[in-house]
């Protein structure tokens, strides 16, 4: 008998679909993670689980979960999860790929447009009942047309994101681990040295995973070479930028402003200083979030369940290059 944990609460039509393959056992919450007590009790007989990026798959998951086959990542990074170690017992790991590309980088797009506009402290300003008249230079912000646009992480959301910006006349630079000139070709995009990209980008669009490489890629050295009056954006993951160097660069007048959809630690602490700042946008890891791709995440993390269990391989595999 399969046993298939499901770490937050999905619609039934998707329970549904798992509840024919096997005995599910669903955490009723959409907002609250699972208790990690909880989850290493349930997982102790389970054969597959659909989990989320709150939880951590580590040794002591694995340990306690030895009929596990598949873990369903519902996320596209996959960060969360120990996946040499996960591998090597012969566990099959999925993530949700390209179901997302398009709504991230809208996503992405919109927190760029918003933090240049100064939208979030123009709306407050509004609400408190402060607008007494029209100003010259009333929440004047910066203009996305004509901007040298950096691109950190040309993976499928860099691309997607930088299509975006064909209609806005800016100029694309990226940098990524690796040079891909077909990219290059078909997006106008200039492939530069991180450096580069940081000294000459007005905008700064971070797109990457997290991985040992990009660990604080973005540190006090990064944003001290960036333009005074650059924008930073980070759609990526959280622990790609030191905070502090960050807080430091708003504060200092290193850089303009900030967006950010990620977070070191997530949820932020409330005391966190960004909260404080005026040019600092911040959103709760809602890059994917959009109704439809909600749910084609949520099919495909079932689909690869579904596969896995019925001895076939997975739609989305997560392989380590
Ligand atoms: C992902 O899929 O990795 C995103 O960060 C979740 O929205």
């Amino acid at each position: 008998m399969e046993k298939i944990i499901v770490s937050r609460s999905i619609p039934q039509p998707f329970k549904d679909q798992l509840e024919a393959i096997g005995q599910v056992e669903m955490w009723d919450e959409s907002l609250i993670p699972m208790p990690r007590n909880q989850f290493l009790e349930a997982i102790k007989d389970a054969t597959a689980c659909l989990i989320t990026l709150s939880e951590k798959i580590d040794s002591e998951v694995i340990k306690a979960a030895p009929k596990l086959k598949v873990i369903a990542n519902m996320a596209v990074g996959f960060d969360n999860i120990d996946v040499p170690l996960v591998n090597s017992k012969g566990i099959t790991v999925t993530n949700t790929p390209d179901v997302l590309t398009e709504t991230t980088a809208e996503l992405g797009f919109t927190l760029m447009l918003t933090v240049a506009r100064r939208i979030v402290e123009a709306e407050k300003y509004v609400q408190n009942g402060e607008w007494q008249s029209w100003g010259p230079y009333l929440f004047a912000g910066k203009d996305l047309s004509n901007a040298n646009v950096g691109i950190y992480g040309m993976g499928e959301i860099g691309k997607a994101f930088a299509r975006r910006l064909k209609g806005f006349d800016t100029k694309i630079m990226y940098h990524n681990r690796s040079r891909n000139k077909d990219t290059e070709k078909a997006l106008g995009a200039l492939y530069v040295p991180f450096d580069t990209l940081l000294e000459h980008s007005d905008f700064i669009i971070c797109t990457a995973p997290l991985t040992e490489e990009t660990r604080n890629k973005f540190n006090a050295q990064a944003f001290e070479k960036m333009k005074n009056d650059a924008i930073f954006i980070n759609i990526g993951r959280g622990a790609v930028v030191d905070e502090e160097a960050l807080v430091y660069a708003l504060q200092e007048g290193q850089i303009a402003a900030c967006g950010l959809d990620v977070l070191r630690e997530e949820p932020i602490d409330m005391a966190h200083p960004l909260l404080s700042m005026d040019n600092a946008v911040i959103v709760p890891h809602i890059g994917s979030a959009s109704v439809t791709t909600r749910n084609r995440m949520i099919q495909l993390c079932v689909d690869n369940i579904t596969l896995v269990l019925n001895n076939q391989y997975a739609k989305t595999p997560v392989n380590l290059k």
